[in-house]
């Protein structure tokens, strides 16, 4: 008996694979944006300020929107967590503004350390299904680091693997962390890899793994890889392993430059925070979290709260992360012609903030950008 029933679950798992392949085949990764202009001719988007230097860095932001005159305007919301049937949840009026929006801009949150409410970061990602969070890092002409030609793109699975949240102590001193990998998640997360890389004219996508280690997890994820790599046979597909791409890319970034690199939750937040490193640092690195019901976009730092309230924090990286979502809403000129503006002042170097090697304060330089609008 137990041979047939194993073969029976294999082979249920096999055809519940197929539907999986068969379901997201046909249909676009994501929702492009659909919001439309109100009477005032301008869309809304929500925006959550965020926890420590979030409130200054999106002042920022909005000072430059409107010398700018981006035909948005912002619905301010806080996601505090309120108390809910004994559970710490988002407030309602926050889920409902983004859902209606179906694009923000965040700020950084908070996240407390080993104790109190889960992070509002994940309970978002859940909520609006972010599944693919895009993180571009590229050298910004004239500002000197370590290398001027980096231009890696990478895309993280945002919604499981080590980030799943499931831990137990199985016995006193014993802590069990769970790494979960869905066959779902990660084709859906490929198929927006290879989307991504034929829209931004890229011509590989990279597979980045520890399938060596973890045979199972991300061996399935390779193998959704793989599935979906069938469907674009313009993009050559290949794997490599993280440490080895750890070491290439901080060895030599140029090859990199060619793909888009596509893998689990906790290598993305890793490799990420090292490419930004090679830019100049995280003050400098935008990202967009896609889903299907919205997309929420925000800098790869966090609250800093050692700069918080001083007038020091750099905005590039929410003001970058504004225009991935200003260009995913279709407003490439206000997005390019701001864009600009922000990498000449860095370019020039005169009036650029402290984690540049600048004497600037944050309003400082939102000032130089707007000079140059
Ligand atoms: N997406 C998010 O909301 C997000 C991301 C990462 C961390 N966090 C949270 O932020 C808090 C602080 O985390 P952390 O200290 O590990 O990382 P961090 O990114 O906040 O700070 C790391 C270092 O970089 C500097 N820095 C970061 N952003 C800067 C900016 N815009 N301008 C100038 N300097 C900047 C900080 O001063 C600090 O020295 C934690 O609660 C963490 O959970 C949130």
């Amino acid at each position: 008996m137990l041979p047939t029933r194993s073969f029976a679950g294999v082979a249920h798992r096999a055809l519940l694979r197929s539907q999986a392949v068969r379901r997201y085949a046909s249909a676009a990764p994501t929702a492009a944006f659909a919001g439309q202009k109100g009477s005032n001719g301008k869309y809304t988007v929500t925006l959550i300020p965020g926890d420590g230097i979030g409130p200054e860095i999106s002042e920022s932001v909005k000072t430059i929107y409107d010398a700018a005159k981006v035909p948005i305007q912002w619905e301010e919301v806080s996601v505090t967590p309120v108390l809910k049937g004994g559970k710490t949840v988002i407030p309602d009026q926050a889920i409902h503004s983004i859902r209606k929006n179906t694009v923000a801009l965040k700020g950084p949150l908070a996240t407390p350390i080993g104790k109190g409410h889960v992070s509002l970061n994940l309970t978002l990602r859940r909520t609006f299904n972010l599944f693919a969070n895009v993180r571009p890092c590229v050298s910004i002409t004239g500002y000197k680091t370590p290398y001027d030609d980096v231009n890696t793109v990478l895309i993280r699975e945002n919604t499981e693997g080590e980030y799943s949240g499931i831990e137990h102590e199985v016995v006193d001193g014993v802590v069990q962390s769970i790494k979960l990998i869905t066959w779902d998640a990660s084709e859906r997360v490929a198929r927006y890899a290879f989307h991504y890389a034929r829209g931004s004219g890229r011509k590989r996508v990279t597979a980045v793994h520890k399938a060596n280690i973890m045979k199972m997890s991300d061996g399935m994820f390779l193998s959704a890889c793989r599935e979906v790599a069938k469907e674009f046979p313009d993009i050559t597909y290949d794997e490599d392993l993280l440490d080895r791409v750890c070491l290439q890319v901080t060895q030599n970034p140029r090859p990199y430059s060619d793909r888009v690199m596509v893998m689990p939750n906790l290598y993305g937040d890793i490799l990420s925070d090292m490419c930004a490193g090679l830019i100049g640092g995280l003050g400098l690195t935008p990202s967009g979290n896609i889903g299907r019901d919205a997309s929420i976009f925000e800098a790869v730092h966090g609250s800093a709260p050692d700069i918080a309230g001083k007038g020091l924090a750099n905005p590039t990286a929410l003001l970058l992360s504004s225009l991935m979502m200003l260009r995913h809403m279709n407003l490439n000129e206000q997005a390019n012609r701001i864009e600009k503006a922000t990498l000449t002042t860095i370019a020039e170097g005169k009036t650029i903030t402290g984690d540049l090697g600048g004497k600037a304060s944050t309003k400082e330089y939102t000032a130089a950008i707007v000079g140059k609008l």
